[in-house]
């Protein structure tokens, strides 16, 4: 269970008012963005980077096992090998940021830059972070501390909320939970995010929560199929509560999920998740 208790409803605004949180919807195709940029380059540098259709994207995903980055192209295509170095432990803010400046010298040139966290997120500034230490990451400038690393502007977002913008269509309810070190959830109403929906910590079964249940280290210890046939009785306790249209799981561990899904239910890997770095910054309709 994270030691922080959920966010107060009133201290997470509705995402229709939330200036960081864009959608993918063609009745709101160029939100008003608040994004970290470099010291000195001003509003400008990050206005470009919204607007220019040819920029490029580094996807950086903060997981609780492995650090991974990635450039993408304007239409969110890969142009280099995804690269991923260990979580460090502990994983402290400035460990982790370490890390990342060691990684980004590696990456080929990008004009703007997408964090996924596996933690709460508002408005670039973590929260949470339930595997690598909420103490470490409580009221961390996560996008600001990285826009003056890469030189970039930098958008920072919950790594499931980030995941979810790659693969929804923008139409209906979209929910898409990942599976890896922890469980994350993203939710989308005709491509809207309903931001920072901490579904892995419902208390589920026997006493715990859905991450607690489905983990890494639950994959680990009890095999793919009986773990996988906890993700079908995830999937059946869901479904009639969120009544989705579309249900996406991915995360390191989906492609581990053994037998036959529902027919709204599709698996995505981490390359296609990471193209919500794309989408965040352009909230194209797919
Ligand atoms: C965190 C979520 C995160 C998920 C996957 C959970 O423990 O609470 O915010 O999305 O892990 O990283």
């Amino acid at each position: 269970m994270p030691s922080e208790p959920p966010p107060s409803p009133d201290s997470n605004p509705p995402a229709s008012t939330d200036p960081i949180i864009p959608a993918i919807t063609t009745q709101n195709p160029e939100p008003v963005a608040t994004v970290s940029v470099p010291q000195g380059e001003g509003q400008s540098a990050a206005r470009s980077a919204h607007e220019n259709p040819g920029a490029c994207t580094l996807a950086i995903d903060i997981g609780g096992t492995g650090i991974k980055m990635i450039v993408l192209d304007a239409d969110a295509k890969p142009i280099n090998e995804r690269a991923r170095t260990l979580t460090p432990h502990p994983a402290t803010a400035e460990a982790v940021l370490e890390v990342i400046r060691t990684m980004v010298q590696a990456q080929p040139a990008f004009d703007r830059v997408a964090v996924g966290f596996p933690g709460i997120v508002k408005r670039g500034v973590t929260i949470n972070a339930p595997n690598l230490g909420n103490d470490y990451w409580r009221d961390f400038p996560l996008q600001e501390r990285v826009a003056a690393i890469t030189g970039k502007p930098a958008r920072a977002m919950n790594d499931a909320d980030l995941q979810g913008y790659g693969v929804i269509s923008g139409k209906g309810v979209e929910l898409a939970l990942t599976l890896g070190t922890g469980v994350g959830a993203g939710l989308y109403v005709d491509g809207r995010l309903v931001p920072n929906l901490e579904l892995g910590h419902q208390p589920w079964k026997k006493d715990q929560t859905y991450e607690e249940r489905l983990s890494d280290a639950q994959l680990n210890e009890l095999g793919k199929k009986h773990w996988s046939r906890r993700v079908l009785e995830m999937i059946e306790q869901l479904e009639p509560i969120f009544n989705y249209d579309t249900l996406y799981l991915g995360g390191g561990n989906a492609e581990h999920i053994k037998g036959e899904l529902p027919a709204n239910v599709r698996i995505f890997t981490n390359v296609e998740g990471m193209a919500g770095g794309v989408r965040i910054w352009t909230t194209a309709p797919t």
